[in-house]
């Protein structure tokens, strides 16, 4: 057969995950059910991808705007073959059809190339599971000859069949037009009252056809009904991620408490993570990178060397090499600390830039600022960026020294190696090389004595 055209059915209600959001748009890795599936299709180059959704209709199909695949609308859903039949029309009679379920997230490559390699235009393939508990699943009937004859549904099974621990994982593949034939025969006399996909296959076996069955890792096809079996697929997505990464070189101190939702677009040698890290988004690490306990970086590009401390967190922004931030430091959305910056405890620092070896070490907000290379921030530093109105910039330049506990009111700019005094608000600029400080003057009150308590 000369292409391949994939149907996902994504139509099923899910009404075991008990939520208000539709079940394939529920996340593992932080990706949709759906996506993961789509994406994996994609890989296999088809010619048409069809996706038959229902319930939450638009939702769904809005979330993804950009996907090259038909959206077929089944309403009301009658079943796994009544949904199939929906997308029929898009659906070439000369292609291999393969059918995926969008519910079914973790399928990896190899046995889906098998499956494809297996059917032809006489050969019906069959994704299948050994399980040993097969509880709920379709069963795969053989004669006496281990020829496949038919699929039948555990609502549906005798007592015997019941006791068949290969099972339908639902994914096939199966050529176009002998598909058509098909499905315009299939009934719903079932104990389900459904048009089933799987009696395709009695029709299949009794024209001859051959069925051809390919064994999946049970891990591959595990399916997402409720929150337990989100949560279970969840693990497994995340240790084969942190297997991954294992393999690539990277120190996990536990891989079991890893997780990474999104990509790490790259990763250096030797880089080093302990435990309860998340990475979210899109991540660059770069080389000998080392991450401490309980840190969530999103959407950051992390230089050479730099290290992260315990409970930090980092969102879009960009650490420059050898820089050190934390312990309890916060970076928020557009900051780029150039190299050699230190970040310490209890620091926020946002929309921000940090000039080569500059200091911000202890308790200090620093937002909207750009701040020059070697400057020394001092504790307790607070740049006050927000009138109440409107959002206003600080501009510290190269080599400055701002003393514990400033406010600069902004717009504000402290010049070249200026000094300024600990405990100053700084409301006009400072100019550089000079000392400035605003602090009323000490003095002692010398017969002053202390209240005591009255009887
Ligand atoms: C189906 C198979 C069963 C197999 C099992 C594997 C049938 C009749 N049975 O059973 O042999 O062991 O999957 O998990 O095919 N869907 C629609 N429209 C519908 C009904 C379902 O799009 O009208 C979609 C669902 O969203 C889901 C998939 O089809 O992605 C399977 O539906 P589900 O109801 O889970 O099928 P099962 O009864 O579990
Ligand atoms: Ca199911």
């Amino acid at each position: 057969m000369t292409s391949l055209n994939i149907v996902i059915l994504a139509a099923g209600q899910g009404t075991r995950m008990r939520s208000d959001r539709p079940k394939i748009l529920h996340t593992v890795g932080g990706k949709p059910l759906l996506q993961h599936v789509y994406e994996r299709a994609r890989e296999l180059n088809p010619e048409t991808t069809a996706i038959v959704y229902g319930h939450g209709g638009e939702q769904v199909r809005q979330r993804f705007p950009d996907w090259s695949a038909h959206w077929v609308e089944q309403s009301p859903q009658l079943g796994t073959g009544h949904a199939v039949q929906q997308a029929l029309p898009v659906l070439r009679d000369d292609a291999l059809i393969l059918v995926l379920y969008g519910d079914v997230p973790l399928l990896q490559r190899p046995p889906l190339e098998r499956l494809l390699s297996v059917a032809a235009t006489d050969t019906l393939a069959l994704l299948t599971v050994d399980m040993n508990d097969p509880t709920g699943y379709g069963r795969i009937v053989r004669d006496a000859d281990g020829r496949v004859v038919r699929i039948v549904e555990e609502k549906d099974a005798a007592a015997e069949e019941k006791r068949i621990t290969e099972v339908n994982t639902g994914i096939l593949a199966v050529p176009g037009f002998k598909l058509k034939t098909w499905l315009d025969r299939l009934d719903n006399d079932n104990a389900q009252g459904e048009y089933y996909l799987t009696d395709v296959i009695a029709m299949a076996a009794t024209e001859g056809m051959m069925i051809e069955t390919v064994s999946a890792p049970p891990n591959d096809v595990a399916g997402v009904n409720n929150k337990r079996q989100l949560a279970a697929l969840e693990r497994i997505y995340q240790s084969r991620q942190a297997e991954d990464l294992l393999d690539r070189g990277v120190t996990l101190r536990d891989p079991a408490r890893f997780d990474l939702r999104g990509d790490l677009e790259a990763v250096g040698r030797d880089v080093e993570i302990d435990v309860n890290v998340l990475l979210e988004g899109t991540v660059r690490l770069g080389h000998r990178v080392k991450i401490g306990p309980q840190v969530v970086i999103r959407d950051a590009v992390i230089g050479d060397d730099v290290e992260i401390m315990s409970h930090s967190v980092i969102e879009q922004a960009e650490i420059g090499a050898r820089s050190r931030v934390g312990p309890f430091a916060r970076i928020r959305p557009e900051t780029v600390l150039a190299e050699e910056a230190h970040v310490g405890n209890f620091v926020e620092i946002k929309k921000s830039t940090l000039g080569g070896g500059t200091k911000v070490n202890h308790l200090s907000y620093i937002g909207d600022s750009e701040v020059g290379a070697g400057v020394n921030v001092g504790a307790g530093t607070i740049t006050c960026n927000y009138d109440g109105a409107n959002k206003h910039k600080t501009v510290i330049e190269d080599g400055a020294f701002i003393g514990s506990d400033t406010q600069l009111v902004a717009p504000v700019k402290v010049g070249r190696d200026a000094t300024i005094g600990a405990g100053s608000t700084i409301t006009h600029d400072a100019p550089a090389e000079k000392l400035t400080l605003s602090r009323s003057k000490q003095f002692t009150i010398e017969h002053w004595q202390r209240p005591t308590k009255q009887r």
